[in-house]
């Protein structure tokens, strides 16, 4: 397996593939590929922006990271992905890596748990708790 920076031809080879991935795949971003034998076998995309609140410090959003083939799933694929985007945002110098996870996405909420993600449940005002913000403090 092997990991490397996308480019826009990769993906626009992931949204023609998979096109539901349009929904949460926007313009520009950091796009990490995993690859194996010349396929795309998973993908990480996370944009940069200004932390929204006013503390003057930039944080990656990852948007999606996927590992299309289940059978491909729980071999530390989708880890290796998340590390590799820790490096980039710590070398870019950005304060925090952030993502969001359903609270019925088990293995997500296990990806984040094991690469040593703060997890902040959020509490709805009728107390039902739909997910997670899930924070890496560079
Ligand atoms: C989330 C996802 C990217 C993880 O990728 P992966 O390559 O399997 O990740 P890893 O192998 O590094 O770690 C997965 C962890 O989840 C655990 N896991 C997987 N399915 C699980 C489940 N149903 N319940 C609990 N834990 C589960 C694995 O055991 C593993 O933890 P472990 O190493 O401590 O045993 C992958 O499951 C996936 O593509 N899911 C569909 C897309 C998705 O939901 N993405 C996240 C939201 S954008």
């Amino acid at each position: 397996m092997l990991l490397r920076l996308g480019t826009e031809l990769d993906k626009s080879a992931i949204l023609e593939k998979y096109p539901y991935t349009g929904q949460v795949m926007g313009d520009g971003g950091c796009l990490i590929i995993a690859e194996d034998e010349n396929q795309i076998i998973g993908f990480l995309w996370a944009f940069m922006q200004d932390i929204p609140v006013a503390v003057g410090e930039k944080e990656m959003f990852i948007n999606v990271v996927e590992v299309f083939d289940s059978q491909s799933r729980c071999k530390g694929i989708g880890s290796a992905m998340v590390t590799k985007c820790l490096s980039i945002a710590k070398e870019e110098a950005y304060y925090q890596v952030r993502a969001y996870c359903s609270i019925h996405n088990a293995a997500s909420n296990r990806l984040w748990l094991k690469n040593g993600f703060a997890i902040s449940p959020v509490k709805m005002p009728d107390n039902t708790i739909p997910g997670s913000y899930v924070t890496y403090k560079l």
